[in-house]
């Protein structure tokens, strides 16, 4: 790996609702890792039309993504933020991998078959392939770090495998065409932290997720201070109050949650919240949590809101990333060519 410059990569669907958890799980992550890398940001909207959008929604929610970007702290002009289909080479790269990857590996991918659902036969085959595109948009960049939540962690063992496989296959190419033993990295997911995966505020068995039917199930990151503090009181908890010690929220998945998202907005371990919060009962910690929670996400959804009021600044952003992004991408493709024996 130490051949490899480091570089961050990671991505965001713009299909709306972005929430507690894409911020937790993803977006703080990408805010802290700009200290010490070179990243690249992006608004994966090739892969938003895995299912059906409205175009013009997706051009609302293109932008959501972006201002939230900037709002949480991202500096566009430092790193680079852009969306995904204003740099071709991503969809093109991923045509090479779907020749790579094996029908096998992707029929192993679990979220292939939560999303499909029933109706297999139906889905687009985008949707199928979507992890091949996935390991595009990162090798492209020949990327060496991937801040995710935990629900993305099987599609980047996938980016890893695909790369490998490109490695071994192409060895010789590779070699002979001077760029050493290996030409991708083995890109690294970086999963860490007390809220990796968040769960629903109603079910703490389920995800918290853009598509879940019931608003109160999650926290947007726009929402008001009221909206934050009625969906954070009716969220669904037990009983018992909270323990002393993380052992005694290994049967409690609600209030494990809840102390998770705290910690992770406190930028505290699940021990320091407990220390502070044991033998509480939930009424109090409740209305702690709805202070840091609207302490946090406020001025990132007023950001968020006065950016969306300028889209002219969000698309300039936006076709300035991939600018820079296509110089990197354009050279990287380049060099695959090279590699496969394509006649340029
Ligand atoms: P997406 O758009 O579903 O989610 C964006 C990011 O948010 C994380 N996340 C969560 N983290 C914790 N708890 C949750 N409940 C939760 N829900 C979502 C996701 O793990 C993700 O990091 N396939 C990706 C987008 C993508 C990508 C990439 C990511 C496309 N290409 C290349 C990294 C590298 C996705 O659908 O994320």
């Amino acid at each position: 790996m130490s051949e490899f410059h480091e570089r961050v990569f990671s991505g965001v669907q713009p299909t709306g609702n972005l929430h507690l958890g894409n911020y937790l799980g993803a977006i703080t992550k990408f805010v802290s890792l700009q200290k010490t890398h070179e990243c690249i940001y992006c608004v994966v909207d090739l892969h938003a039309i895995t299912v059906p959008q409205d175009p013009l929604e997706l051009q609302a929610n293109t932008r959501e993504v972006t201002a939230a970007f900037i709002a949480a702290g991202i500096d566009p002009h430092k790193q680079i933020i852009f969306n995904q289909s204003q740099v071709a080479e991503h969809a093109e790269l991923a045509w090479i991998f779907n020749c790579v990857a094996r029908i096998g590996w992707l029929n192993r991918m679990t979220q292939f078959k939560e999303k499909a659902g029933k109706d297999r036969e139906n889905a687009s085959i985008g949707l199928y392939a979507y992890p091949a595109l996935m390991a595009a948009d990162i090798l492209i960049y020949r990327a060496t770090h991937v801040p995710v939540g935990e629900d993305q962690k099987q599609h980047l063992e996938l980016a890893r495998d695909i790369a490998q496989k490109f490695n071994n296959d192409f060895s010789e190419s590779i070699a002979r065409n001077g760029f050493g033993g290996a030409y991708f990295p083995l890109p690294e997911p970086l999963i860490q932290g007390p809220a990796t995966r968040v769960m629903s505020l109603r079910d703490g068995s389920k995800k918290m997720s853009k598509s879940d039917p019931s608003d109160n199930s999650r926290l947007n990151i726009s929402d008001s201070a009221e909206l934050i503090a009625q969906k954070i009181r009716k969220a669904k908890t037990d009983p018992e109050p909270l323990p002393s010690e993380t052992a005694g929220l290994a049967k409690r998945p609600e209030a494990d949650n809840l102390v998770g998202i705290y910690a992770a907005l406190a930028e505290q371990s699940r021990e320091e919240v407990l220390a502070r919060f044991g033998g509480a009962n939930f009424s109090t910690f409740k209305s702690a949590l709805v202070d840091l929670s609207v302490e946090k996400l406020g001025p990132i959804g007023a950001e968020m809101k006065r950016l969306q009021g300028d889209n002219v600044y969000l698309d300039q952003v936006l076709r300035d990333g991939a600018g820079r992004a296509r110089v990197i991408a354009a050279e990287n493709m380049g060099q695959v060519k090279q590699i496969l024996g394509f006649v340029r």
